[in-house]
């Protein structure tokens, strides 16, 4: 897969990037390109944002910008790109990520993630540049970067590679497999530890048995969280 970033901070994916399980896919073949906006910019000074028309708190990414940033990197009318590859912008009012859209992405051959700086973007490039606006939750970040790293890893360990054990991804949180649910609970030695004893059924090596407990537990997870204590 290649995941194309456009950001005005490409420095943070350095660390990202190096991290061990993007490391491992992209050794395996897939490719992080980080593009700064500021690099492109046709204003001067290396402009990249202004102020929001009708007033307001914070800056804007303008859709100019934007516009030559897309073109000088993929030589085409950034309005036709969408049609070749997801292009994303990351926006907290977006569609919320989830298990499902990171498996949606991680079928797709090619990537473009746009980070918005301040106050986001400006409606154009939504409008007329993008594919897809994601969100990781409701809250508000100062930025598209640390969401951008949140859709990579969550995209990138699907694919073949990245992490030691191919069922690990197979049958985790909210996987087809765990029907949706989140994953059961883990334990490692020691078997006990200040008095506390890891569940007998998994010392027992009855495989059936261990499954049918780790189905259950995870099952009663997917009921919703525990409700608030004292009320
Ligand atoms: Cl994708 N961007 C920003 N700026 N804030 C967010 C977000 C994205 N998702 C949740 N909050």
């Amino acid at each position: 897969m290649r995941v194309d970033i456009f950001t005005l901070f490409p420095e943070w994916f350095e660390w990202f990037a190096s991290q061990r399980h993007v490391s491992n896919v992209l050794a395996a073949g897939s490719v992080l390109q980080c593009v700064n906006f500021r690099d492109h910019t046709p204003l001067s000074g290396g402009q990249v944002d202004d102020t929001p028309f009708g007033g307001g708190a914070g800056m804007v990414l303008r859709v100019d910008v934007v516009d030559s940033a897309l073109r000088a990197h993929y030589d085409v009318d950034p309005v036709e790109l969408r049609s070749q590859r997801r292009v994303i912008a990351l926006a907290p009012n977006g569609r919320m990520l989830d298990d499902g859209l990171a498996a949606e992405l991680a079928a797709e051959p090619a990537l473009t993630l746009l980070c918005g700086r301040y106050e986001g973007f400006d409606e154009r490039i939504i409008e007329h540049f993008t594919s897809d606006v994601v969100s990781i939750g409701r809250y508000v970040l100062s930025g598209g970067e640390l969401a951008a790293m949140v859709v990579c890893d969550a995209v990138l360990r699907k694919l073949p590679g990245a992490l030691g054990h191919e069922r690990s991804a197979v049958e985790e949180s909210f996987s087809a497999a765990l029907e949706g649910d989140p994953e059961y609970p883990h334990y490692t030695r020691p078997a006990e530890y200040r008095g506390w004893r890891v569940p007998e059924v998994l010392l027992s090596g009855h495989h059936r048995r261990i499954g049918d407990w780790r189905r259950e537990r995870s099952r009663e997870r997917g009921e919703g969280p525990p409700q608030a204590s004292g009320s």
